[in-house]
């Protein structure tokens, strides 16, 4: 058993704010409200291409973190913590602590975490969660900070929890028109795939708007790098369609829109290296004020 994270008092176990509220999710929002269901335990259940299709993301997120031997790392939305247990490689006289609000991602994380007695997960809502003050060095995330309710809440208390020195390191999709992966998708079976990963029409992934949000919340230092990276959803066309199937939820009966999907993804699919399509990320760093 992974040992208990510090902070977590047996009082803040009834905390009624740690789990997300599913009714409390705006329509505009309503990709979030699933992660705590169907679209955590998709990711639980297809971890592994999840992983591959991120894994060109990793050795530029990991380098860019700084983390050190002895540090103390939170990572946000830690899914099924492949980037979690890397951050214990490199802390290893340290402690990691994911935190995510989906189950099933988490039942996932710690199966995979038996070795690894520096590590521990807590199931709880980031944005609301109590986090202790000035308690990390690093705190890290790879996709999981796209989806607050209140983003400029969040990131304050995300903040408040970095120590002095310390860095915040994430990855966030860019806009929707520069991953053609989403584009592909929303092509074909209409707004979905943008909805449940955490665009919107307001300039979700733009530069300025994560600055303002950062600066607000009290960090300086404020830095994007732009990084792009081919993503793979498959071996080949019928592997790639099944993959999307099985994570966007599509109507069965609509043969136009499987069809269109499929022709899309043929399309895009290589001779050899399978089906990869372009996608585009910030890698954004931030120091406290
Ligand atoms: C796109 S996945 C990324 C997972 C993981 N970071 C990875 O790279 O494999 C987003 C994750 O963020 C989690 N998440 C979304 N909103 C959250 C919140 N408010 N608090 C904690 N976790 C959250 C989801 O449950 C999900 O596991």
């Amino acid at each position: 058993m992974p040992a208990e994270p510090p902070e977590m008092q047996p009082s803040e176990r009834s905390d009624p704010t740690m789990i997300q509220s599913r009714t409390t999710v705006s329509p505009s929002c309503a990709g979030m409200a699933s992660w705590t269901d169907r679209l955590g335990e998709v990711w639980a259940v297809h971890q592994p291409r999840f992983d591959r299709m991120l894994a060109r993301y990793n050795g530029a997120f990991l380098a860019m973190t700084g983390i050190s031997r002895t540090d103390q790392v939170l990572d946000i939305g830690c899914g099924t913590g492949t980037l979690t247990r890397a951050a214990a490689e490199l802390a290893p006289s340290g402690r990691v602590l994911g935190i995510d609000l989906s189950p099933a991602v988490l039942a996932v994380a710690r199966k995979h975490t038996r070795r690894q007695s520096n590590v521990s997960y807590l199931q709880a809502d980031a944005e609301s969660y109590p986090l202790r003050a000035q308690a990390y060095q690093a705190i890290i995330s790879r996709f999981g900070t796209m989806y607050f309710r209140q983003p400029a809440t969040a990131f304050h208390r995300i903040g408040q929890a970095l120590q002095d020195a310390g860095q915040l390191t994430m990855l966030v999709w860019q806009t929707r028109d520069r991953n053609e992966w989403v584009r592909v998708i929303d092509d074909s079976l209409g707004p979905r795939a943008s909805h449940m990963f955490g665009w919107t029409d307001d300039g979700t992934g733009g530069p300025e708007v994560i600055d303002d949000l950062l600066a607000n919340a009290g960090f300086d230092r404020i830095a994007f790098t732009d990084v792009r990276q081919p993503l793979f959803l498959g071996v080949d066309a019928e592997e790639a369609d099944m993959f999307v199937r099985a994570v966007v939820s599509r109507d069965p009966h609509d043969r136009r829109q499987q069809d269109e999907l499929r022709a899309a993804l043929t399309a895009r699919q290589l001779v050899s290296g399978g089906v990869l399509l372009n996608s585009a990320a910030w890698l954004v760093t931030a120091r406290k004020a």
